[in-house]
């Protein structure tokens, strides 16, 4: 038996729990800002509801810690995250961006952390419920320490792959949704407003100089990627936003850190030129 503590029970902590608990020989712990009674999950007619207890401190030692948090939540959590672990507590980061270790090897080792990819959209409804539009998609790296983590699941219901090209897969998809993200965020629009050549070549810029700043960090993202993104953009309805977007319409504060502001960050370091995606994050800084 294992005890498993969920820190930050949003719209993706309420999913990992959803298919955490279906497996019954572990313990899970509820760690959340807010108080909440219960998880309710709404999926293609079906309603998951999920009783739980928002904890404090937990007796025992936690074996896993699993993060579902936005980036610009991590700074304040942190500690209170440092006092509900152990050293041997493993952690599981779920969060847009690259990196995601990089926040927490100031309160445990690099070789206890797994990172995380996970595809899967989904929103809160007005009445408070999580609505999961697709089934979860889970990427990992092909380490030990990731396959121990989807032990802690049993149900097939949840697509785990795991890969040796980690890295690479977690750049394309910032390139991919930092730069849809950031072009719907600063219209305000989903994908219709592609139907602009003008906005189909700011697309390509951002794309390109993202390919440039993550091979300058030794990955290798071949030309051809942006043929492909915009090969993907044609199959893509004209509704289909965001969730740069969404945050958008709703008033919130943007990711822009964990998006388009990481490959800023990093193109400052490698001093790669990147003016498109500079004036673009500019512009959603200045309006955040
Ligand atoms: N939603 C999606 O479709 C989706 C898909 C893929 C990836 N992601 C990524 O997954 C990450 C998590 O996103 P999300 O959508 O789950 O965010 P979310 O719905 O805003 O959930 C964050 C949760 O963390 C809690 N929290 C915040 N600060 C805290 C603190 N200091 N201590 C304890 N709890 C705290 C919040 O509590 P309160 O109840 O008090 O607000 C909230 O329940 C993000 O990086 C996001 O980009 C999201």
């Amino acid at each position: 038996m294992k005890n498993i503590g969920i820190f930050g029970i949003g719209c993706i902590g309420s999913i990992i729990t959803k298919y955490l608990v279906q497996n019954k020989s572990n313990s899970h712990f509820f760690f959340n800002r807010s108080q909440k009674h219960e998880i309710r999950i709404q999926n293609e007619q079906q309603l998951t509801t999920i009783p739980i207890q928002i904890a404090k401190r937990i007796d025992g030692q936690l074996d896993w810690m699993i993060i579902c948090l936005k980036e610009y939540q991590i700074k304040e959590a942190k500690s209170n995250i440092k006092q509900l672990i152990h050293p041997d507590t493993k952690l599981a980061i779920f969060r847009n961006g690259i990196q995601l270790a990089e926040d927490f090897t100031d309160i445990t080792m690099r070789e206890n952390i797994v990172e995380t990819i996970i595809d899967c959209p989904t929103q809160r409804t007005a009445t408070g419920d999580i609505l999961q539009l697709r089934k979860a998609k889970i990427i990992v790296p092909k380490t030990s320490i990731a396959s121990e983590f989807i032990q802690l699941f049993t149900n097939s219901d949840l697509d785990f792959t795991q890969t040796t090209d980690f890295k690479t897969e977690q750049w394309k998809k910032l390139i991919e949704s930092s730069s849809i993200g950031s072009i719907q965020a600063l219209k305000m629009k989903p994908c219709i407003i592609f139907k602009d050549p003008k906005i189909i070549e700011k697309y390509i810029h951002l794309i390109n100089e993202g390919i440039a700043v993550a091979n300058s960090t030794g990955i290798n993202i071949e030309r051809s990627f942006t043929e492909k993104l915009l090969n993907k953009l044609k199959h893509y309805p004209d509704s289909k936003g965001s969730s740069m977007l969404t945050d958008r319409l709703a008033g919130k504060q943007l990711e822009l850190n964990a998006k388009i502001g990481a490959i800023v960050n990093i193109a400052l370091q490698n001093k790669i030129k990147i003016p498109t995606t500079r004036r673009i994050y500019n512009s959603l800084q200045e309006s955040d």
